[in-house]
């Protein structure tokens, strides 16, 4: 598996999205891959922090639109829900560095994430309204109690990208670098948590995150419902056809 790079190094395992002809999009397989890597992750007392990290033009362009048209996820066992449960539960740190767009998963998987570093140039967006779906990744419970309603609600009904300063502002991300140090940033942090008590960081961080762990997983579910149902539904299908076939997509019959 090419498309996600696994690398192991001082206690830190760096997960690194390589896709980029394609925006770094994520496919099955990517998510599989992923989820994999983190359930080793967890289980490996030799690995104490992980990464998430693309390349310095680009995050990731979301999940692969054709994958959604054509293979959709089916189940709670599929890869996209085995990954989303994987960074919603991981015990120990979790970093990410991103640059360029965010689009999507790519946005949404930072709320599971504990340390974010981002390039002047990401933009986020989730722009799941505007593909005819719904929030997912517990979103629609996390982005709220982040931003605060309204600007959530900005965010998640006009799909709308916003840039790394206005993500530093809500909270999104704890710091925004020139792109070509952002990996490198997020790498010496982790080898500075690597450095410290693991058992301390993974309690610190159950304790945290306890209140409502539970609660995640569950709007996590409900989102994966609608989320699957809504994928065969017409605006899904106009849009990823529309995306595809590089026009605007026409909702007026939907
Ligand atoms: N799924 C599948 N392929 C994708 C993709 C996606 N989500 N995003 C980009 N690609 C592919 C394009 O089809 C194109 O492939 P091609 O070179 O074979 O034609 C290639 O990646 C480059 O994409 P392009 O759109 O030309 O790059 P850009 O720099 O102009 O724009 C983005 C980058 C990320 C802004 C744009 O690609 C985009 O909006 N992608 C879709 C994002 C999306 O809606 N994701 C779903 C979220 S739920």
């Amino acid at each position: 598996m090419n498309d996600i790079l696994v690398h192991t190094e001082a206690g830190v395992m760096t997960v690194t999205l390589n896709r980029v002809d394609k925006k770094n999009s994520i496919t099955a397989a990517m998510y599989a891959a992923m989820a994999d890597a983190l359930a080793t992750a967890a289980a490996d007392p030799a690995i104490r922090v992980a990464v998430i990290q693309g390349h310095e033009t680009i995050f990731s362009a979301g999940n692969d639109i054709g994958d959604f048209l054509h293979k959709p996820p089916a189940g709670v066992d599929s890869p996209v829900f085995r990954f989303l449960h994987g960074i919603a539960a991981f015990p120990k740190p979790l970093l990410a560095a991103v640059c360029g767009p965010a689009v999507g998963v790519g946005t949404t998987l930072l709320l599971h994430c504990d340390l974010v570093y981002a390039g002047d140039n990401a933009a986020f967006s989730m722009p799941f309204v505007n593909l005819g779906l719904c929030p997912e990744a517990a979103s629609s419970l996390l982005l709220p109690q982040m931003l605060g309603y309204h600007r959530a609600a900005e965010a998640l009904l006009l799909g709308e990208p916003f840039m790394a300063e206005a993500a530093l502002e809500v909270g999104l991300v704890n710091r925004v670098v020139p792109p070509t140090e952002a990996n490198g940033v997020a790498q010496s942090v982790a080898r500075k948590l690597a450095a410290k008590p693991s058992s301390s960081l993974v309690e610190t961080k159950r304790l945290m995150k306890k209140g409502q762990a539970e609660l995640v997983l569950r709007q996590m579910s409900d989102e994966g419902a609608s989320f699957s149902r809504m994928l065969g539904e017409p605006a899904a299908k106009e849009a990823f056809t529309a995306f595809m076939e590089r026009r605007k997509p026409d909702f007026s019959k939907v």
